[in-house]
């Protein structure tokens, strides 16, 4: 049984890694892991592939950045030669990036059983790169695993047989589940000269938010406020820096006692940054999942989200993009409130488990049915 799992950017890597560990339990099934080269600094794919165990891809693709046509375009050209060499069983993918969407649409054209994991989740906002690879992606997989009852619901309502869904919980709370202990042990606060519950952490990288100068002005107007009563730690993604840089917004930022400008931190350093934190500042997806888990409130940057499970049951809030409703929201967190929330159904850090049983289950059924017709 021979299954190719196919990563691209730095979030499809805490949600292969449980599932590659998984895999390779059992000696009946192949696993072959393909980089499409999507990310590709040290600080955005390498240093995962360490510390969280994943083997060194088999392949990497090497396509890099450029237009999200380019980028999808070159992953799908790279890929096909190389899924018909290896003719597998199964390829699975993770997330919505846009190497995930390249692999579906591969994948499909070359009538090769192909599984989506964290399908079903919309945002409802096709201005929204994500929201397109996860629609598209869905479309033409076969096995579609879910992470919530409202990801089933979406897929349902799109046409989606029922077989062909299921819920099993979320792999990136498997992972979280793995390493936070490690984590929190690493005492990052004290490296940053901070208490923990005394701080928090904010990440940026959606287009919408950073790639033009009055977006992103906004919210560093708001951190300019917040800065003055609760100390901010910010890991910058490259795209985001450079957006600071070009709207000359970076020194404005550096001259504010209360921001901690970094460079993207490794899992674990983050992981243990967001634990202990007071708040996320965010317009993430991931880490929507990740502080309800942790308990943390979450403040989330953005006018929707797919993720809605984190706020109807966890410690999530969409507040938007104006300085105003971001600021208002920080003052009522710090002046007692910030959600408490619950842990969801199935997030358990058995998502990987159920994964890889059904799909053993499924492809030893397929396997045997084209034994017999063969034979
Ligand atoms: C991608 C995903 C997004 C995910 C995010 C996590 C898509 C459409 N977007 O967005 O869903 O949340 O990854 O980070 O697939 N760059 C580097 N080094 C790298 C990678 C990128 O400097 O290793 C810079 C390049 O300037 C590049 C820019 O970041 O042009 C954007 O990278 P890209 O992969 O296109 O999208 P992300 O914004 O990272």
């Amino acid at each position: 049984m021979r299954i190719v799992n196919i990563v691209g950017a730095r979030p499809n890597l805490m949600k292969i890694a449980p599932i590659i560990a998984e895999i390779r339990r059992f000696p009946d099934i192949e696993p072959v892991l393909v980089h499409t080269g999507q990310h590709y600094d040290e600080n955005m794919s390498d240093v995962f592939f360490r510390e969280l165990n994943i083997p060194d891809p088999d392949y990497n693709l090497g396509v890099g950045s450029g237009t999200h046509t380019w980028q999808t375009a070159q992953v799908m050209l790279a890929l096909e030669p190389l899924l018909i060499k290896l003719q597998p069983d199964c390829v699975l993918v993770v997330g919505d990036v846009n190497s995930t969407l390249a692999a579906a649409l591969v994948a499909a054209k070359l009538c090769i059983p192909f599984g989506h994991v964290e399908a079903g989740l919309r945002s409802f906002d096709r201005s929204m790169p994500e929201e397109i690879n996860r629609q598209l992606t869905d479309a033409v997989s076969d096995y579609l695993f879910t992470t919530s009852r409202d990801a089933n619901e979406n897929l349902r309502r799109e046409g989606i047989p029922e077989h062909k869904i299921f819920f099993v919980g979320n792999v990136m709370i498997d992972t979280l589940h793995r390493f936070r202990s490690r984590a929190e042990a690493l005492q990052l606060p004290s490296r940053y000269g901070l208490m923990p519950g005394h701080y928090a952490v904010l990440t940026l990288h959606r287009p919408s938010n950073v790639d033009s100068a009055g977006g992103l002005g906004e919210i560093v107007d708001a951190l300019e406020v917040i800065q003055t009563r609760l100390p901010i730690l910010f890991p910058a993604h490259p795209r985001t820096f450079e957006r600071l840089k070009q709207f000359g917004l970076l020194r404005h930022l550096g001259a504010m006692s209360g921001i901690g400008l970094l460079e993207p931190l490794c899992y674990l350093e983050f992981l243990g940054l967001m634990a202990q934190s007071r708040l996320v500042l965010t317009d993430s997806g991931g880490i929507q999942e990740e502080t309800t888990v942790l308990g943390v409130p979450c403040l989330t940057l953005r006018e929707n989200t797919e993720r809605p499970v984190t706020v109807s049951q966890g410690t999530n809030e969409i507040v938007g993009t104006s300085s105003k409703w971001i600021v208002e929201a920080v003052w009522r967190i710090l002046d007692g409130g910030g959600k408490r929330g619950r842990i969801p159904e199935l997030w358990d850090g058995r998502a990987a488990e159920r994964i890889v049983a059904i799909l053993r289950d499924i492809l030893s059924k397929r396997l045997c049915t084209t034994d017999r017709s063969s034979g």
